[in-house]
């Protein structure tokens, strides 16, 4: 298994992530946000995003993990660790990684709407396009990418090479998709 072409350089990560965080500024001037960042994967962008986000936001983590076959997103999600705060009333902005079935998120978003905070709205740093098996709104997108296995920048094949500042695409033999989160 090898690491194929990059796909996104960490020049145009900064460079997005910056504009992402001008418009999040904007938005929620004189709110109370709470950043809610996905693990594994998300670390990176929850950590250079919200150090574009010029407002005093609070941060919390939630993990999860999928039940089933290990190959394939079932939207059955388990809770490994849920969020420290609460979140009622507040403004929450989930912070992803990457929406690919949106199975994730679709259970996220029920699980969280739940606890009545303000509003919810969703921060991805990449959006495969046109193959969510359920509608998402996503308000803030970094980059739409087509649906091929990527890596880097926060995202992990078997665990590793979530530390390339970069995202590359996996050369095609025998990508398994899994479930490290
Ligand atoms: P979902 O299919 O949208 O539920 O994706 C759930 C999770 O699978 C994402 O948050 C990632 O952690 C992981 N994932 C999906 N696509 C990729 C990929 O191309 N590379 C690495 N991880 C991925
Ligand atoms: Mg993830």
């Amino acid at each position: 298994m090898e690491i194929g072409k990059v796909l996104i350089s960490k020049e145009q990560i900064d460079q997005r992530l910056e504009e992402m965080g001008a418009r999040i500024t904007a938005d929620y001037a004189g709110k109370d946000v709470i950043l809610v960042a996905v693990l594994k994967g998300a670390f990176m962008v929850m950590a250079d995003l919200s150090r574009h986000i010029h407002l005093p936001v609070d941060m919390d983590f939630m993990a999860v993990s999928s039940y089933g076959a290990a190959t394939q997103t079932s939207g059955v999600v388990r809770i490994l660790k849920d969020l420290d705060q609460e979140i009622a009333d507040r403004h929450v902005i989930i912070v992803e990684d990457i929406i690919d079935s949106g199975l994730t998120l679709a259970y996220l978003l029920k699980n969280l709407q739940v606890r009545k905070p303000a509003s919810i709205r969703i921060a991805a740093l990449l959006l495969k396009a046109g193959i969510q098996s359920v509608p998402i709104d996503v308000e803030y997108v970094g980059f739409e990418i087509p649906p091929d296995f990527v890596v880097g920048y926060g995202l992990d094949w078997l665990g590793k090479y979530r530390n390339l500042p970069y995202v590359a695409v996996m050369d095609e033999d025998d990508i398994t998709r899994h479930s490290e989160g």
